[in-house]
């Protein structure tokens, strides 16, 4: 009887333990990571023909999956849900997210690994030259991101938010707004796209900050370090660069 007891008892603590791991059970102990993007942001995510997200991004986190001998599943979503989702629907998020203040607030940060800077895409012919031109104007920008935050702080700026950045680029063309901001790679690809109506100026011409992206986690999970350690090994073997040079070209 008492034998019965005491392995009874064993069965409970350790299913007491199983459970009390899962409760605190960090993304690095998964099999499968599923890491939320915004696929509207070329060339960093985008959906591919086959409908799936693809870009600079995605490959870059699928090359980091390798490393970790773990699978990746890419969830598109909209970008502004994207940090609030990070430990529920999401593991991970990579986005051409911009570390801030606020945001690492709730996520932790991997090391940068991308550096950007707000573009202003203006009509062909718009004489806006600085930031002092932008006062009062309607801005477009995507919810949610450091384009909105670089656009509110310009002066009686009417800013317009859109779920999508290709959005505000074709209210500008159909005069809805009078400028848009937008991270400087994707800039150049909208505005490759119709090279006759706009154009992309250097957000250096309107004293805008440097910006670095970083793949957001959970805080204080072991994954940081991890992804880290990973990113800096396909720094070391070429795998970044050739990264680069297919979706993101020369600079
Ligand atoms: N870098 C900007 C930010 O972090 C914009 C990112 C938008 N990314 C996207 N996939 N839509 O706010």
């Amino acid at each position: 009887m008492k034998k019965v007891l005491t392995l009874i008892l064993a069965a409970v603590s350790c299913m007491t333990m199983f459970v009390g791991c899962g409760s605190k059970s960090d993304v690095a102990d998964k099999d499968v990571l599923i890491v939320g993007t915004n696929a509207e942001f070329p060339p960093f995510e985008y959906l591919g023909d086959d409908g799936q997200p693809d870009g600079f991004d995605v490959a870059l986190i699928k090359a980091i999956g390798e490393k970790l001998g773990k699978e990746i599943q890419m969830e598109n979503m909209e970008f502004n849900s994207l940090v609030a989702a990070i430990g529920t629907k999401i593991d991970l998020a990579i986005a051409a997210m911009t570390v801030d203040e606020e945001r690492a607030k709730k996520v932790d940060f991997s090391d940068n690994y991308y550096e950007a800077i707000q573009y202003v895409i203006l009509l062909k012919d718009s004489n806006i030259a600085t930031i002092a031109d932008l006062e009062g104007k309607s801005i477009g920008v995507q919810l949610g991101t450091t384009g909105m935050y670089t656009a509110e702080e310009i002066k009686d700026a009417k800013v317009q938010t859109y779920n999508k950045a290709v959005d505000a680029v074709n209210d500008l063309m159909n005069g809805r707004v009078e400028a848009v901001i937008v991270d400087k790679n994707p800039a150049e690809v909208f505005v490759g796209k119709y090279p006759d109506d706009v154009k992309a100026i250097p957000g250096a011409q309107f004293e805008f900050p440097t910006e670095y992206y970083a793949i957001a986690c959970p805080k204080g999970s072991a994954i940081v370090a991890e992804i880290n350690k990973a990113l800096e090994e396909l720094k070391a073997d070429g795998t970044f660069d050739a990264l680069v040079a297919e979706y993101i070209g020369a600079e």
